[in-house]
């Protein structure tokens, strides 16, 4: 069996490599790649790493290297064969079980045209839609030209050059109701100075500048198979020619505040009125186009473009190569909105993600499912990179799972209709199973029903970052959600809904820890028993339940100062490894000193605490054994402003505390520095989006991830003592 490449480079770019690797040698995040001890040589120190984003390893010890493919074969001993077909099961990437299923397609001979003496009479005249549509020809030279070699090229049988003369003339009189004519368009755009065409037409491929010339030089290529990429690359200048010459199309982008230079970046086209445009364009690529589902068969047996008098979304797959098209109606009443090119040998509609490849090559980071192109495309344009669409159908755990490997925070964003807010549920429960703990979801559901195109033109670009930086965490979401659809003012309704939180939690991965915290944070968020802290925390609460988290904390500092002999927050930054944070070396690079030191108390900017704080570690070894005393000690030797207030709920505090009989605070005092710091980070993040500094923004976003991932997985550990004492 011979494989065809195409599918072998899709097996090797589809294949899930972290977690393949992943079952032989444990490998950790490493900027934007992943390290590990090489599987393949003995080795202490990790010198193994894997790029899931070209999805290929290499050992800088013993230099091994390859793709998923190679893993299969080399490490676990497949033959080829089973390696592809472990694959294919993985990806569920089809491979071809006959030959001839693939890219190539055979090409017709070219046929002679004698297309002035078909044309039919219409209704339309010929002149008035000529005029309509090519608005250039008033005063660009290059037309004259283009005339005289269609022309030229008619007699040498050439096949057509673009013209639009097919536009007007229906090949069977059935397609006269054709929904718009051509004349509803003829004059409103002439003279409009905003639409002189001024792309160099016809292009160079077309007129035998560029090297595609053999395609079209004789009968001897006819022979020789098409390739459908050549093809699809092919339809796609050819749509995106057409934007240049139709007005209407290129208004209606415009329209929608699409930038022409966003027209370049995605391959912006247009596909013209015509029931046979593509196959006047190609007429010896007819089973190429088939294969592509753009030409389709009527049932009367006729042939017709399936994509007409529609913008056209070119989609292409992880290389940039064009894939399929997407065609949006130009009017809203149209029915079916969208319409995508249909799953062909290239295309597989549940591996592609629209928008992944234009936001590759802006180095994207932080990724961001959407619905629909016109959101992948906005967001682009307002500069915010790394959003993406499925191809009309929800997304599914592959594609979820992939961009999870790229960045372990997810953010899915939604319509707030009740439809979007399905799609999100679903979704979730889609997720579920590839959660693991180091890995986040967030939900962005934006205010008054706007997508995040209509939300970027109402608010800005600022307005969508902050959205997008402040999006809802999944456990909230989760509750969020389900707390409308339960009555939580009844026992029975709090049972319901922690029923269904329990069913989703078995969802999540084996052993995931976030599945004890999800349900004992929604157990808590119903009013159920916390047990942290618990005990001292119901103290503070006892005599005053309105104090600040920085009062809490400078009490428990006061009950207990040797809490500070091992500073709180070096212990945090050490323990959730923001420390050893990896940056990706351009970042690095720009990353001024001050953005990458450890957070200093004088940072959360709190007088009063920053006050304790240096009084305390000031006079640790001096301090009085007695716990009283030595509050008495330290309120003695802080400013009089902080010592009137502390003083103030002192003494009720110990009293609270030693008739309780509690000895330790360390658990809640690294509880309420956490808190401090995750405030700090939140508000830093929030100026950071308001003035943006990007490199400063990627950074505490990722110290930010490291902290959230450690509080996560200490929180998960409490839950798991908790549910071990219940059991
Ligand atoms: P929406 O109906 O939410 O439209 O479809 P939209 O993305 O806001 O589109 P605009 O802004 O009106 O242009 C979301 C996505 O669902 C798919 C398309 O991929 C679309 O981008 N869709 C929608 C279809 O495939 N077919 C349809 O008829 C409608
Ligand atoms: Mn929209």
């Amino acid at each position: 069996m011979s494989i065809p490449n195409h599918i072998l480079e899709q097996l090797n770019s589809q294949a899930d490599l972290i977690s393949i690797i992943g079952r032989h040698t444990t490998l950790k995040r490493a900027g934007s790649e992943y390290k590990g001890c090489c599987p393949f040589h003995g080795e202490k120190s990790p010198s193994f790493y894997v790029n899931p984003q070209k999805n290929i390893y290499h050992c800088f010890g013993c230099s091994v290297g390859g793709n998923a493919i190679s893993f299969l074969r080399d490490y676990e001993n497949l033959t080829f064969i089973e390696a592809v077909n472990e694959l294919s099961k993985q990806t569920g990437i089809e491979v071809p079980k006959e030959e001839q299923q693939n890219v190539s397609y055979q090409r017709a001979p070219i046929k002679p045209k004698a297309k002035p003496e078909t044309k039919p009479k219409t209704a339309i005249e010929p002149a008035t839609s000529a005029a309509a549509t090519q608005p250039q020809s008033t005063n660009n030279q290059p037309v004259a030209d283009t005339q005289s070699s269609i022309s030229v090229r008619a007699a040498d049988t050439q096949p057509p050059a673009y013209n639009d003369n097919y536009d007007n003339y229906p090949p069977l009189d059935a397609y006269d109701s054709v929904p718009y004519a051509m004349d509803d368009y003829d004059t409103s755009y002439q003279g409009d100075a905003n639409y002189q065409d001024n792309s160099s037409y016809p292009p160079a491929w077309l007129t035998g500048d560029a090297d595609t010339t053999a395609l079209y030089d004789d009968n001897s290529v006819s022979d020789k198979d098409g390739n459908l990429y050549e093809l699809l690359e092919q339809i796609q200048q050819f749509y995106q020619h057409n934007l240049t010459i139709h007005p209407h199309a290129k208004h209606y982008f415009l329209s929608r505040g699409i930038t022409e230079d966003i027209f370049e970046t995605f391959g912006l086209g247009y596909a013209p009125f015509g029931w046979q445009h593509l196959e006047h364009q190609f007429p010896q690529d007819i089973e190429g186009l088939k294969a592509l589902g753009l030409v389709r068969k009527s049932e009367s047996g006729r042939d017709y473009d399936l994509l007409r008098d529609r913008v056209i979304f070119p989609i292409r797959d992880n290389q940039g190569r064009t894939i399929g098209f997407g065609g949006r109606a130009l009017d809203d009443e149209v029915k079916p909105k969208y319409i995508n090119s249909s799953d062909s040998p290239v295309f597989h509609k549940q591996h592609v993600l629209y928008g992944y490849y234009e936001s590759r090559q802006q180095r994207a980071d932080n990724w961001l499912v959407v619905e629909g192109y016109m959101d992948v495309i906005a967001l682009y344009q307002a500069g915010i990179y790394g959003a993406v669409a499925s191809m009309g159908t929800a997304i599914n755990e592959s594609q979820i799972s992939r961009l999870l490997t790229l960045n372990p925070t997810l953010t899915l964003s939604f319509d707030g209709d009740s439809a979007g807010q399905k799609a999100a549920w679903r979704t979730l429960e889609v997720a579920l199973p590839v959660l693991g703990d180091d890995k986040e979801l967030r939900f962005l559901t934006l205010p008054n029903n706007h997508d995040p195109d209509t939300f970027i033109k109402s608010q800005g670009a600022d307005a969508m970052r902050e959205q997008i930086a402040t999006a809802m965490p999944l456990s909230q979401y989760i509750f969020a959600y389900l707390s409308e659809r339960y009555d939580l003012t009844l026992a029975e309704g709090k049972a319901k809904l922690m029923s269904q939180v329990r069913a989703l939690t078995t969802a999540l991965p084996k052993g995931s820890s976030f599945r004890y915290l999800l349900n004992n944070d929604i157990y808590q968020k119903l009013g159920g028993k916390r047990s942290q802290n618990k005990d001292a925390k119901d103290a503070l609460l006892d005599f005053d339940g309105d104090m600040t988290i920085s009062q809490q904390l400078q009490l428990c500092f006061l009950f207990q100062p040797r809490a500070l002999s091992d500073d709180p927050i070096e212990a945090i930054w050490q323990q959730a490894g923001i420390n050893d944070l990896q940056l990706p070396a351009h970042i690095k690079q720009k990353a001024s000193a001050d953005t990458l030191r450890p957070l200093a108390w004088e940072d959360l900017q709190d007088n009063a605490l920053l006050d304790i704080v240096s009084t305390i570690k000031r006079c640790l070894n001096y301090l009085p054994k007695d716990a009283n005393a030595a509050a008495h000690f330290i309120l003695s030797n802080v400013k009089p402003s902080t010592q009137e207030t502390l003083s103030r709920d002192w003494g009720g505090f110990y009293k609270a505390l030693t008739t309780r009989n509690i000895l330790s605070l360390d658990g809640l005092v690294e509880e309420l520095v956490s808190q401090l710091i995750e405030r700090h980070m939140k508000k830093k993040i929030q100026d950071l989006v308001k003035n943006p500094d990007n490199i400063k923004l990627a950074i505490v976003r990722k110290q930010s991830q490291l902290l959230n991932d450690w509080l996560r997985a200490q929180q998960a550990e409490q839950s798991a003592q908790m549910a071990t004492v219940k059991s």
